[in-house]
């Protein structure tokens, strides 16, 4: 790629990213899924191809444009997000970053034919996801693997108690109980934990903001 840095922070590394919602069919007009816009993790897989890195976005179904030099692998459920994942750890990965907002579960079966409406409630057996994130912090060729946590309420507990669950070397805590902040925002305030301890980024523009975090992230690595 033409514009591409030869040098910068991430120079020679690969850098995988997943990004956006997953979408887990009931049948074959019907999914579940969230309101996750994908703009964090596009918006970091351009700041880390600009800082010198060969970039990898595993994406669920989004309404944004792939960044110039970044290659994007477009998934739709959890299971093609791990498996799509899994494969590009293996060419060699330097950095994890896990921004989708990926179902916690499926429904236990998906119907053939269309679902028919019927008198009454129904109820949804639902079996429950792979999690993506702690499958590739627990290779034992990990990356440096960060994960980001939409929380609306007790932040820092949760988002450190995440960290310490899936073996993270930093998470990404978001307060989405702020409105306009975060989720389906263009707009983020976070506070990232990592062995280096406590920072908080933002509330700014998520472009900004993913420029802020991939330096911060790139000199955590490198320490
Ligand atoms: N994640 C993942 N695979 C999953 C679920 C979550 O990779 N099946 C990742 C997300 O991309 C994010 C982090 O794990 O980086 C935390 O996601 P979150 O939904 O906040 O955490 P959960 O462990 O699912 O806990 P809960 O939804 O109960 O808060
Ligand atoms: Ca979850």
């Amino acid at each position: 790629v033409a514009d591409q840095p030869v040098d910068g922070p991430l120079g020679g590394r690969h850098v995988v990213i997943t990004a956006g919602p997953t979408r887990e069919a009931l049948d074959p007009v019907r999914y579940l899924t969230n309101h996750s816009s994908g703009k964090m993790g596009y918006a970091l897989a351009d700041a880390a191809r600009q800082a010198g890195a060969r970039v990898t976005l595993i994406s669920g179904p989004v309404q944004l444009a792939c960044p110039a030099g970044v290659a994007r692998i477009d998934v739709t459920t959890a299971e093609e997000m791990l498996s799509a994942t899994s494969r590009a750890v293996d060419e060699g990965c330097d950095l994890f970053v896990a921004t989708a907002a990926v179902a916690d579960y499926r429904p236990a079966e998906v119907a053939g034919d269309k679902i028919k409406k019927t008198d009454g409630t129904v109820s949804l057996s639902m079996v429950p996801n792979p999690d993506i994130l702690a499958t590739i912090a627990a290779r034992t060729d990990r990356p440096f693997t960060v994960g980001f946590a939409a929380e609306t309420r007790d932040v820092a507990a949760y988002a450190r108690d995440k960290m310490a669950r899936k073996k993270l070397d930093m998470i990404v805590a978001n307060d989405v109980s702020q409105s306009g902040l975060g989720f389906n925002s263009d707009q983020n305030a976070v506070t990232v934990f990592s062995g280096e301890g406590e920072a908080r980024f933002g509330p700014s523009d998520k472009r900004a903001l993913a420029v802020d975090l991939l330096d911060y992230i790139s000199h955590t690595m490198n320490a």
